[in-house]
């Protein structure tokens, strides 16, 4: 007699082996007698062991923790004369998206609660293929050199000997790339301890490309505005959350009827406006002020689903800023380069190599190439010669625009890696002064206190101090009484006219 109690199957499913032949009576492995060994011929008990062996995937390298719902995209607004993309081609229509919001630094099983961004990633189905939105939730984002991502990410992970978080590391990062001082301070504030995943905005941090049916461009930032507002949490709220807070509050505000919804928005610039501007467009670590360049609306994104398999629908979903549709280009920000090869790439690591063709990541746009094979290939398209052949050959459609204007690069190859200047500083210093209340900035002081203290070294301490400094000499001196250390003369740096100029077109 089986030991388990069989209940009444409310689907009628009934219990197979991974190839579908049912198995009589109860899911026990064979053996000899009651204490003889186990059978070689037990397909089905070796099956169980041996898939259940293979469960784990690699986990993100970052953003390993998150959640994730469905929803879809509406069209508002009309813009179709700053982008010809079909997914933008009438107002109120709409397509399906797949949502995932995430921790960055933590393990799969870390805190919702951690300081740090959160990730918001959008998938949406186009008629003309997937588009990705891979956004966080702050407008800005800490370095602006691909090269230093892996590195910057190394610091917040933990340490190669002793496998915990330190605070050393971290802060020596930091002080010796102050161009992060912007999201640093944002992140020391209670925008840092979000209130779970779905009460945040998000942004592209990066300026995309936006192009019309005649080739002209516009470069455009994208912002998702909460329709609820952003809700945050003190430090203190913050640690006593349960772990998984966020998943679970998402889920059941869908499970109730209380979808998230976001106001899809934009904000432009002309590539003369682009050059003219005070900061380098290309810099991610840079806001576009509102005044300058208010918010245009363009849609809704509202969340309606839950997903009904958390692994299918959400931790094998791919997106990746590469993912663009027509009428949406990458602007040449590098560090939104370096991603357009370090998500796909990371995914076909993490997934394999057919992962588009993963329910959750294939298109609702047909799909007809020359890619063929690999593990797992579920859509291998059939008899279609897999090269352009005579027999059935591919149709080409051309992209309303054939090349976008404006934009000429020309230059000898150069290693690269961006200088700090004083105009690294203005936009904090906007923040501390203009931004912040003074109950805004008593939390940034204790939040960057609490986790400075624990740094050991007094070079490193001073060293992000003079950091402060360089936003704001109160701001520096009020950190360093808080952890008991000197104060600080502020970082010297070169100043803003030195800073390289934004130019999207160079003739020889
Ligand atoms: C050079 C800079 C960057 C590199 C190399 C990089 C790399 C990566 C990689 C490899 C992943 C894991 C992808 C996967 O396994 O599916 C990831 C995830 C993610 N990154 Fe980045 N990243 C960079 C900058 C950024 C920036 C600037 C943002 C936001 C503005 C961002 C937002 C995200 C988000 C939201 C995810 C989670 C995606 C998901 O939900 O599956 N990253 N990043």
């Amino acid at each position: 007699m089986p030991s388990q109690a069989v209940f009444e199957s409310k689907d009628k499913a009934v219990y197979t082996t991974s190839t579908g032949a049912p198995v009589s009576k109860h899911y026990a492995a064979q053996r000899i007698g009651h204490f003889g060994p186990l059978l070689l011929q037990d397909f089905h008990h070796l099956d169980v062991l041996a898939h259940f062996g293979r469960e784990r995937i690699p986990e993100r390298v970052v953003h390993a923790k998150g959640a994730g719902a469905h929803g879809y995209f509406e069209v508002t607004h009309d813009i179709t004369d700053l982008t010809c993309a079909a997914l933008f081609d009438g107002i109120g229509k709409k397509a399906l998206v797949t949502v995932r919001f995430s921790t960055v630094v933590g393990e799969a099983g870390s805190s919702d609660s951690s300081r740090e961004p959160r990730g918001m990633s959008i998938k949406i189905k186009t008629e003309e293929g997937n588009l990705d939105w891979v956004f966080n939730h702050t407008p800005v984002f800490f370095i602006r050199d691909p090269a230093k991502f892996p590195a910057f990410v190394h610091s917040q992970k933990r340490d190669p000997q002793t496998h915990l978080k330190d605070a050393d590391m971290f802060w020596d990062f930091l002080s010796q790339n102050p161009e992060s001082i912007h999201q640093v301070m944002i992140m020391c504030t209670d925008h840092g301890t979000p209130a779970g995943y779905h009460h945040s905005n998000a942004y592209s941090a990066h300026a995309f490309k936006f192009v019309n049916s005649q080739g002209q461009f516009v470069y455009v930032k994208i912002h998702l505005i909460n329709d609820n507002g952003c809700k945050t949490l003190t430090a203190a709220e913050a640690a006593r959350q349960d772990p998984d807070f966020g998943i679970k509050d998402l889920f059941e505000d869908i499970q109730a009827g209380k979808y998230p919804s976001y106001t899809v928005s934009i904000q432009t610039m002309t590539s003369e406006e682009a050059e003219n501007f005070r900061y380098n467009i290309l810099d991610a670590t840079k806001i576009w002020p509102h005044a300058e360049y208010p918010l245009r609306p363009v849609g809704k994104i509202v969340l309606n689903k839950n997903p009904e398999n958390y692994f299918a629908e959400v931790e094998q979903a791919a997106f990746s800023p590469s993912h663009l549709v027509s009428g949406i280009e990458p602007s040449a920000d590098p560090l939104l380069q370096g991603r357009i090869f370090a998500y796909p790439d990371a995914q076909r690591y993490r997934l394999g190599v057919n992962y588009g063709q993963l329910a959750v990541n294939a298109p609702v746009a047909p799909i007809a190439n020359f890619q063929r094979d690999g593990f797992m290939a579920v859509n291998n398209q059939g008899c279609r010669p897999a090269y352009q052949s005579s027999i059935l050959p591919l149709q080409y459609k051309a992209k309303p625009y054939e090349h976008v204007e404006h934009e000429v690069f020309l230059g000898a190859a150069l290693a690269d890696l961006s200088e700090v200047t004083e105009l690294d500083f203005e936009q904090p210093r906007a923040l501390w002064s203009r931004v912040l209340n003074d109950q805004d900035r008593a939390h940034l002081i204790s939040n960057v206190a609490g986790h400075l203290v624990s740094a050991k070294s007094a070079e490193i301490k001073a060293r992000m101090l003079s950091v402060f400094a360089a936003v704001d000499q109160g701001l520096a001196d009020r950190i360093a009484d808080a952890i008991g250390v000197p104060r600080v003369q502020p970082l010297k740096v070169k100043p803003a006219e030195d800073a390289v100029r934004f130019r999207s077109s160079v003739t020889a």
